[in-house]
């Protein structure tokens, strides 16, 4: 990836702070900022330490909760915290479960966050918004054409998640405009890593089939082969994160869409862990929509707007995020589950 000359040398005045940071995402953001020479400070409501690793003397952990608002200023005026990158989630099959929960937690507890952020004089939040909240991609942005969607596309939400995620979108855009916040959203696709499976179970299917064929069993999907979609690497969600806590600001857009623009399929998943475990036995049969929500929200972002404003490329293609995904497995001492 290129960095931008402002990213580089990026040294913020005060900590930053990210929630749901012991998560899929935030483990790697964290590894991010460490990397660049910044103890982050974590905040998630578990203090499970098995996706970050050897980074655990780096970060400093707080166990709490997005929705107690009272503690979270407290922590965040007391270590003066300067930018937020807020994570902390309820996810698609537990907000489909629970609607009250889900508003609580994504919707609620953004709000949270960014008063918070407010009232710490924090000058900037970066926040997770997601492809859902288009809901369903029909005609050229669908199979088999996958026009590009890009950030103006209409939104039309099918699910919870997808609800509380639009909700956010339209309160950051009024805290941007009646508090002038430097607010941020960044809308991902599908995402690939180490640590879905073990957190997100049976909606990974992508990590099902690269650690099936890492662990040697074999796996045989009836169909789904002919479905693309937009699949980007962990470690390339991370890296846009900081990217966009280190960009010049205020940004002209209040949410960005990041893809890596290339439809690819369950049958290109297959390929690439042949190429890193030649032994792997999966078959994948023919057909469409193998997540089976009812609908059809695969789809592939248009990420010019972020490669304009937040100096954000991809770097991993998928044969290469596959190859890290197994040397990352290895490197947390995570057994791959197939
Ligand atoms: N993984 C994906 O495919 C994907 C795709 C699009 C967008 N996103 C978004 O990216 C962000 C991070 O996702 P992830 O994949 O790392 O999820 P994750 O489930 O791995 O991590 C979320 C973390 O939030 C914590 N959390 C939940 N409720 C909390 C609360 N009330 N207070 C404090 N912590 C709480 C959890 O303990 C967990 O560690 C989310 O906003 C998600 O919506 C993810």
């Amino acid at each position: 990836m290129k960095e931008s000359k402002k990213q580089a040398t990026w040294a913020p005045q005060g900590r930053v702070l990210i929630t749901g940071a012991t998560g899929v995402i935030g483990s790697w953001v964290a590894a991010g900022l460490v990397e660049r020479g910044i103890r982050p400070l974590l905040l998630d409501q578990r203090a499970d330490y098995s996706l970050l690793g050897s980074l655990k003397d780096n970060v400093d952990l707080v166990v709490g909760d997005i929705l107690d608002w009272p503690t979270l200023t407290r922590v965040m005026l007391k270590e003066k915290v300067e930018v937020v990158i807020h994570l902390a989630v309820l996810m698609i099959p537990a907000a489909q479960a629970n609607p009250y929960q889900a508003f609580q937690v994504n919707a609620q507890g953004s709000i949270n966050v960014f008063e918070a952020a407010r009232a710490a004089g924090s000058h900037r939040v970066v926040w997770v918004s997601s492809r859902s909240v288009f809901g369903q991609f029909d005609g050229e942005f669908g199979h088999p054409t996958y026009r590009p969607v890009d950030e103006y596309h209409p939104r039309q939400p099918r699910t919870v998640y997808g609800a509380t995620k639009l909700a956010v979108e339209a309160m950051a855009e009024q805290y941007r405009r009646i508090y002038g916040q430097d607010i941020i959203g960044l809308r991902f696709p599908a995402i690939y890593g180490p640590g879905r499976l073990q957190r997100h179970g049976a909606i990974s299917l992508t990590s099902r089939i690269i650690e099936s064929g890492l662990a040697g069993r074999s796996l045989s999907l009836p169909d789904g082969g002919d479905q693309k979609d937009d699949q980007l690497y962990v470690k390339d969600a991370a890296e846009a994160l900081v990217a966009s806590a280190a960009a010049p600001g205020p940004t002209p857009e209040p949410v960005y869409n990041l893809g890596t623009g290339h439809p690819v399929g369950l049958r290109d998943f297959a390929a690439a862990v042949k190429a890193v475990a030649p032994g792997a036995d999966i078959t994948i049969g023919p057909g469409l929509d193998y997540v089976k929500m009812g609908y059809t929200e695969y789809a592939v972002l248009d990420g010019t707007r972020a490669a304009r404003d937040l100096g954000f490329v991809p770097r991993f293609d998928l044969p290469g995020g596959v190859r890290d995904y197994a040397e990352s497995l290895r490197a947390l001492g995570l057994k791959p589950l197939g």
